[in-house]
């Protein structure tokens, strides 16, 4: 039977879903129904895992059980970090953290995804010891020695301090578990969708992840956060912005940070963490990059609101992270330290009514070529 082909599978759904939904038009993102101005009010990072992987706000009880759970699992393995220090120490996080967790893989070897409980500890694992690979890539690449978590501090807190060795501020740790929250999970996007193919051969879920890892480290998804810090540090100040970008489009080159397949306003993702820029910079002292960043959104509006290309969820959360001393290529795998819950939510959901993704091609080719023996090209 012949289909339309849809480059990028745009508007092709791949799943039933009940993990979250986008309103590109209204702008409007939600969790399990729930709109995530409302989480990133009240609720955590991980009671907010926890509703995204099992559907619904968990009571007091459970979520002392789940926090109780991550907390005890955040410890990585001595050859984990034997593994991380023989790393190039110019590598990319994004790579290594891809190795460590594929590396997991094989310290929890349960197969069956069949086994609900098994399912759960692999979830709980993955949420707990993704920062923890992350803090000790970040000291060991520059000879420093990892510092093992504490089961005294939350989850941001504890995090920030295996980076720093120091205890964070509050500020900082409300503004981490924002930026966590934001980046959890986002419909059908291109790592939740590579982590679905991936899954349904009926792979562990290291593999999974590791796959959705690969993915999301590309420019054109959670990758461009790297790049908009870096594109603001080279316009430097807002009276560029302007010439930048116009001789961007005429070069017909993108503009990180901007635009989105859903979203044809901005970013509801975007109008939070700007709005969390503000408050940390009245309190913490102002970044030169946030006023470079609302001059770029400024003069993009004039140049490419026609074409509804406003910021997306990366266009601020560089600067955040940039504030807190988190180096440029960090930005991402924070981003996978967050999004692992979608994922894996994403994960269970698929379990349920697995089938093999196999789809379909619309052949272009040749048929029937001789074969030519090689002396006679
Ligand atoms: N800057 C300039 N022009 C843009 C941008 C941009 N950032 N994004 C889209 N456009 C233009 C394209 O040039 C194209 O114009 P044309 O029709 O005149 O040729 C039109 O808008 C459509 O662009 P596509 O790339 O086909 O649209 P798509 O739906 O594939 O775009 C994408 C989505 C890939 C995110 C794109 O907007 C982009 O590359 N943005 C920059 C990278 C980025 O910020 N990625 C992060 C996305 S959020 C996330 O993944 C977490």
């Amino acid at each position: 039977m012949p289909h339309d082909f849809l480059p990028g599978l745009a508007g092709v759904p791949a799943a039933k879903s009940a993990v979250s939904d986008v309103d590109g038009q209204r702008g409007i993102l939600e969790y399990r129904g729930i709109r995530i101005e409302e989480l990133c009010v009240k609720s955590s990072f991980l009671e907010t895992t926890h509703l995204l992987l099992f559907g619904r706000l968990p009571t007091k009880s459970e979520l002392d059980r789940f926090v109780e759970d991550v907390t005890h699992h955040r410890r990585i393995k001595y050859r984990i970090v034997d593994l991380l220090k023989c790393l190039p120490e110019h590598g990319h996080p994004m790579d290594a953290l891809q190795a460590a967790v594929a590396a997991l893989g094989m310290f929890y070897p349960g197969r069956n995804v069949k086994d609900i409980d098994n399912n759960y500890w692999s979830a709980v694992r993955l949420i707990a010891k993704l920062p923890t690979i992350v803090a000790a890539y970040a000291r060991l690449r520059r000879g420093d020695e990892q510092i093992p978590p504490r089961d005294d501090l939350d989850f941001c807190e504890d995090f920030l301090y295996m980076l720093t060795e120091k205890l964070p501020e509050p500020v900082w740790t409300e503004t981490l578990d924002v930026c966590l929250i934001l980046h959890a999970e986002h419909t059908m996007n291109a790592s939740t969708f590579t982590g679905l193919v991936t899954a349904s051969t009926l792979a562990d879920p290291y593999t999974v992840v590791t796959s959705s890892i690969g993915a999301l480290k590309g420019p054109l998804h959670g990758g461009a956060n790297e790049e908009v810090v870096q594109m603001l540090r080279e316009i430097g100040t807002p009276a560029r912005a302007r010439p930048y970008l116009e001789r961007k489009l005429k070069d017909k080159q993108k503009i990180m940070g901007l635009g989105h397949r859903v979203y044809k306003v901005k970013d509801p993702r975007a109008t939070i963490l700007q709005g969390v820029c503000e408050r940390l910079f009245r309190e913490c002292g102002t970044s030169p990059l946030y006023e470079v960043a609302l001059e770029v959104e400024r003069v993009a509006g004039e140049l490419l609101g026609e074409k509804k290309i406003y910021p997306n969820v990366d266009f601020y959360s560089g600067i955040i992270y940039d504030k807190m001393g988190i180096e440029v290529d960090f930005f991402t795998p924070l981003f996978a330290m967050a999004r692992v819950a979608g994922w894996l939510a994403h994960w269970f959901e698929q379990l349920r009514e697995n089938k093999l993704f196999r789809p379909d091609q619309i052949y272009e080719g040749e048929h029937n070529r001789p074969y030519v023996p090689i002396e006679k090209r």
